[in-house]
């Protein structure tokens, strides 16, 4: 009945039930949990999305947003129950306008990440979000999980990239804030309820996205580095000496880029000498490569660097960013390690870097560090491959949290909670916090059908 109802709101192309098309929709990215449903949803518009939550919440069914299913904590992943429906935003992928004077474009949710990009750089704009899974993952899923990616350390995470938002509430209702505003204190912010949430208080169905001005020729070095002490100190360095120019600072192991050039074809390191680890950096400095070169001069001269490369042209620079950008597919092909995405003060990080070493071969002498990530904002995905048939993966994890905890950090610096994640809520959060967050979502979600399970 409840199925019946649902496929007349969204009409024949707005729904399957064929098991070839559930199947790749039912697994997260990683592989790690696997759902069922009765049926994929997918409505063409907003009041489509309203009236299939409607419906929804009349039966008491569960609903489990999906945008481009990449999320790393099995958020959009249905639970194994075969009840909980699956609403995917794909078709509503429409650029609805872009307004280049205002440096502003309203998008619908299902947009792809790379096909906005596109859309803002055909009008001499710039959206500054980026990941490595901008090809899939839709606009809808960045927001919900308030992705971070490469540019964070100059352009903030994709809260930051926001200015207007439309949802759709547990019951149906549709709030439209799609100002295109930098500036608006009129009552509550609305929208920030539904960033970051992962589908738990609303579903995102367009946004009004920020844009900037093209950054200009980027200049992209991989430079070689003793320690991850040494790549904070290169990142105030060259903060200094190049003030807001850096678009991207990215470290990554030398056992990471090891898995890259396994897996990946075309991906040797550009160094005759191996390093322990290496930053691979993207200034806007106009391309004065002098300048950048005697930065980089100058932190040699401080012992920050061993050893660097400035890529000569963008072919060069693609294929250095190739390899950062393939590390995630790398790992995955290589045994799977326990994922730690976590997020210190600048600070902190060589504290924490030292006491993860010592905790880890205190815990677990054979496991493998495989260390990457976005250590210009502090993030860094501290992933930990056990040896074969351990069982102290929790045992790690939960002494890798309590480390970060103790510093001042996050147990989620920027893939969310999900479903994976979920029981470390209550660890690291306050009181305080975890009954606000309950409070809300029993204000916004009474019979808790958004995404159960997930995050709280
Ligand atoms: P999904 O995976 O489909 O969903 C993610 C969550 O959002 C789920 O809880 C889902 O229910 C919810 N959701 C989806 N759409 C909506 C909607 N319209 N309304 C409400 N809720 C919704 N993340 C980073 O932050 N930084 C990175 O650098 C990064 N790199 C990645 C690289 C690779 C190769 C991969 C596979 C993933 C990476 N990720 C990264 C993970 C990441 O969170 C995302 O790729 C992306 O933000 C998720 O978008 P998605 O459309 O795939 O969302
Ligand atoms: C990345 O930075 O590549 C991603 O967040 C994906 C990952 O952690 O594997
Ligand atoms: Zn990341």
């Amino acid at each position: 009945m409840l199925i019946e109802q649902l496929k007349d709101i969204v009409g024949p192309k707005g729904w399957t039930t064929d098991p070839d098309d559930l199947e790749p929709r039912l697994t997260d990215w990683r592989g790690a949990v696997h759902g069922a449903t009765p049926i994929v949803i997918s409505p063409a518009n907003t009041a489509e999305v309203a009236a299939v939550i409607r419906t929804c919440a009349d039966a008491n069914v569960a609903i489990v947003p999906q945008g481009g299913n990449t999320g790393m904590c099995a958020g959009a992943v249905p639970d194994a129950s075969g009840t909980q429906v699956i609403l995917s935003l794909a078709r509503m992928n429409a650029i609805r306008s872009v307004d280049a004077v205002n440096f502003s474009m309203e998008v619908e949710a299902g947009c792809i990440l790379e096909n906005i990009q596109n859309a803002a750089t055909a009008v001499d704009r710039h959206f500054a979000l980026s990941l490595s899974a901008e090809g899939s993952c839709q606009i809808g899923g960045n927001l919900s999980t308030n992705a971070g990616g490469i540019n964070v350390v100059r352009y903030g995470t994709a809260r930051a990239q926001v200015l207007g938002l439309e949802a759709v509430m547990a019951d149906g209702t549709i709030v439209s804030s799609l100002r295109s505003l930098r500036k608006d204190t009129a009552g509550y912010d609305l929208k920030q309820l539904f960033i970051g949430s992962e589908g738990t208080l609303g579903i995102i169905t367009a946004a009004t996205l920020k844009l900037n001005p093209l950054p200009g020729v980027i200049s992209t070095a991989l430079v070689a580095i003793e320690s991850p002490g040494d790549a904070v100190g290169l990142l105030a360095y060259l903060r200094t000496e190049l003030a807001d120019a850096i678009e991207a600072f990215e470290l990554v192991s030398s056992y990471v880029f090891g898995l890259v050039a396994k897996h990946i074809p075309d991906s040797a390191l550009p160094f005759d000498q191996q390093a322990p680890w290496y930053a691979l950096l993207d200034v806007a400095i106009g391309g004065d490569e002098e300048r950048l070169e005697s930065a980089l001069m100058g932190a040699a001269e401080e012992g920050l660097l061993s050893d660097a490369v400035i890529a000569k042209n963008s072919a060069e620079a693609d294929r250095l960013w190739r390899m950062r950008h393939s590390i995630a597919e790398a790992e995955r092909s290589e045994r799977k390690a326990q994922k730690h995405d976590v997020s210190v003060p600048l600070s902190r990080m060589e504290e924490f870097l030292q006491r993860g070493e010592s905790l880890l071969s205190d815990l677990v002498p054979d496991a493998q560090l495989v260390a990457f990530g976005h250590v210009g904002d502090g993030n860094l995905h501290y992933n930990v491959a056990l040896p074969d048939g351990s069982e102290d993966g929790a045992r790690v994890t939960r002494a890798l949290y309590d480390l970060v905890d103790e510093l001042g950090g996050s147990f989620s610096a920027e893939h969310g909670v999900g479903f994976l994640k979920r029981q470390y809520l209550p660890i690291y959060r306050n009181e305080g916090e975890i009954a606000l967050m309950r409070t809300l979502k029993r204000a916004l979600d009474p019979k808790n059908i958004l995404n159960p399970g997930k995050v709280i």
